[in-house]
């Protein structure tokens, strides 16, 4: 949680902070500040809120200085206010930090009892105590860190300036993403890459107890005793661009639409049709590591999580190999069953989730091969890991996440199709229809954005609903499940996703005409109804009998589904395991505009961040 950014050059500086900035407010949005150092001293202007009052507040003239630090923060300790922004000052030394210090009580404690004011509630402003006391003493800046660093325990990406140290930045990390941005005659720091991609694409990711010193001319990195380090710089190949809302109303709407293509890079290169089999890079999955696993353990949170349901569903139907999905923040304290025949698979966009890092760490102490799931590039779970299968979604900007989980959804079905050829489950003929049939899946996501006035003009009848319940079955229950965590986190209505065998053991209780239910009720196949179809036919007769009002996700084609609904959207058909890349984007563009109507703030939801990075 929280942003950082952070410049080191010849230039004025505080603009560019504040273009940073605007690339990581995804991050939190609680406030925003910055900290300048130029030949006035040090200059550090805040403001609660959004960046909007930031910028308000810097004005015409923001401070001049070629050397700052900027901060966006998503609040944990101390409520959001003027106060409680980042950066935290004391005696000519500024802070931003990212993380939580678990001691910071004890420590403000004994910093008070030796003369000490605090000035905030927040857990950071120690950091700025400490350090000034450490220069006071007589060391030089990077000394000072290292040596306040030492009292504190908890999670950190820390960026530090000071008056008697101009043109440097020194940094640390510790369990909170950070990375060096290498530019000509100076240097950045960021919390992800967006922020400072305007400016260069050679990056360092840092590593967890690097430290690192920096000029516009120097990036020193060693670990927190000193010890000297390398670490390689890497070539990013995302465009300014990719990052932007290219035209889009939000950048949530953007992504929607950009599925198809996404996809497509989730695919491209791994699915080979001739051979009817995958190939991962980054994966060192053979046989004879496949046929020790006895089973398959996931964690993941939210989105991610209804994707490893859908996961779960496709590995174990195409390699008749046990999984089991948990939510990261159960499975790590329920002292799990895991053994070194187990293969973990954390599945995370960010890979910064703490639950989903916790339990990934937690799995494979206790003897599991790791295999990650992400998107973020060089992010922890991915360092982490044995093995990283990456979505490459791109960078998603929106809180509520959307082709991050069609990809996942691809890559878990990639998987699938390799493990099944591994353990001889389906056969080089069957691998052929599975993959021809997943190279199509990017052609039918477009084919169903065609459909959006349609979804828009249900979307607008439902808009002032108080309650909506979405049902499922089979591997649409995920789907149902991530339909009402998408139209609650943006649009505030109440929304529950249900299997809809359950309905009748509970939830049928609270159907009438104020509940309205969108059903997904594609066909199970092109060439049969299937029993999933014929089952949820009967659910939306139950529905219906009791004055429930019903929108319908149903296949093109089909002519029962429709007459039964209120309204009626239609999907292209595919195969089962494949459905709900295709099923679920209906039930997005409905949640955007559903709340673009209600006119919520649809890309950065209240109370939430998109990068959680604490349990
Ligand atoms: C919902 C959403 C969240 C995330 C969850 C996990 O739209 O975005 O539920 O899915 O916070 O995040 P990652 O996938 O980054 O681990």
């Amino acid at each position: 949680m929280c942003g950082i950014v952070g410049y080191v050059g010849d230039e004025d500086c505080a603009n560019l902070l504040v273009e940073g900035l605007r690339k990581l407010e995804y991050r939190g949005y609680d406030s925003a500040g910055l900290a300048v150092l130029g030949e006035k001293g040090l200059a550090v202007v805040r403001a609660k809120g959004k960046l909007s009052n930031l910028e308000k507040r810097l004005g015409e003239q923001p401070p001049r200085g070629a050397t700052g630090i900027g901060h966006t923060r998503w609040a944990t300790h101390g409520k959001p206010s003027d106060e409680n922004a980042h950066p935290h000052s004391y005696g000519g030394v500024a802070v931003v930090h990212n993380g939580i210090i678990e001691n910071h009580l004890q420590l403000k404690e004994s910093l008070a009892k030796s003369g000490h004011k605090f000035s905030s509630e927040t857990d950071t402003e120690i950091f700025a105590h400490l350090i000034h006391d450490e220069v006071e003493r007589g060391l030089g800046l990077p000394e000072a860190v290292r040596a306040a660093l030492k009292n504190v325990r908890g999670t950190y990406a820390l960026a530090v300036v000071s008056e008697n140290h101009p043109g440097m930045l020194v940094v640390s990390k510790n369990a909170s993403p950070l990375v060096v941005g290498i530019g000509d005659k100076c240097n950045f720091i960021a919390s992800d890459v967006p922020a400072i991609l305007a400016h260069t694409r050679d990056v360092i990711y840092l590593e967890e107890g690097d430290f690192a010193v920096i000029t516009k001319n120097s990036v020193q990195l060693s670990d927190l005793a000193g010890q000297k380090l390398e670490r390689s710089v890497r070539r990013i190949d995302w465009t300014p661009t990719m990052a932007e809302k290219n035209g889009h109303k939000h950048f949530m709407h953007k992504e929607i639409h950009e599925q198809a293509r996404a996809l497509t890079d989730t695919i491209r290169g791994r699915a080979s049709i001739e051979e009817g089999d995958v190939f991962l890079d980054g994966c060192h999955l053979d046989k004879k590591l496949v046929e020790r696993l006895s089973k398959i353990q996931i964690v993941a949170c939210g989105t991610s999580w209804h994707a490893s349901l859908t996961g779960k569903l496709m590995i174990e139907t195409l390699a008749r190999l046990p999984v089991e999905v948990d939510l990261a923040s159960e499975f790590r304290y329920r002292d799990p069953l895991i053994d070194k025949n187990t293969l973990c698979i954390a599945v995370s966009q960010s890979g910064e989730t703490a639950d989903t890092l916790g339990s990934f760490r937690e799995a494979r102490t206790r003897g599991a091969r790791g295999l990650a799931i992400c998107n973020v590039v060089g992010s922890a779970i991915a360092r982490e890991a044995d093995d990283v299968l990456y979505t490459h979604a791109g960078p998603e900007i929106g809180v509520a996440s959307t082709k991050a989980f069609t990809t996942q959804l691809a890559a878990f079905f990639l998987l699938a199709v390799r493990l099944g050829r591994l353990r001889g489950t389906i056969s080089q003929e069957q691998g052929r229809a599975h993959l021809q049939a997943l190279t199509e899946v990017p052609l039918l996501v477009e084919r169903v954005l065609k459909y959006e006035e349609q979804i828009k003009q249900a979307a607008y009848k439902f808009s002032q609903s108080r309650d909506l319940l979405f049902l499922g079955r089979g591997p649409q229950y995920p789907v149902a499940l991530e339909g009402a965590l998408k139209l609650k986190e943006i649009s505030y209505i109440h929304a529950e996703g249900y299997a809809a065998g359950e309905m009748k053991h509970g939830p049928i209780a609270l159907i009438d005409e104020n509940m309205p239910v969108m059903v997904l009720a594609p066909r199970d196949s092109a060439t049969e109804p299937g029993v999933n179809y014929e089952k949820i036919l009967g659910n939306i007769h139950e529905v219906r009998a009791r004055g429930g009002r019903v929108i319908a996700i149903h296949s093109e084609g089909d002519e029962q589904v429709p007459r039964l609904a209120e309204a009626a959207i239609p999907v292209p058909q595919t195969n089962p395991l494949l459905m709900p890349m295709v099923s679920v984007v209906p039930t997005q563009l409905f949640s955007y505009h559903v709340a673009d109507h209600r006119g919520t703030d649809v890309d950065q939801p209240r109370n939430l961040a998109k990068s959680v990075t604490v349990e």
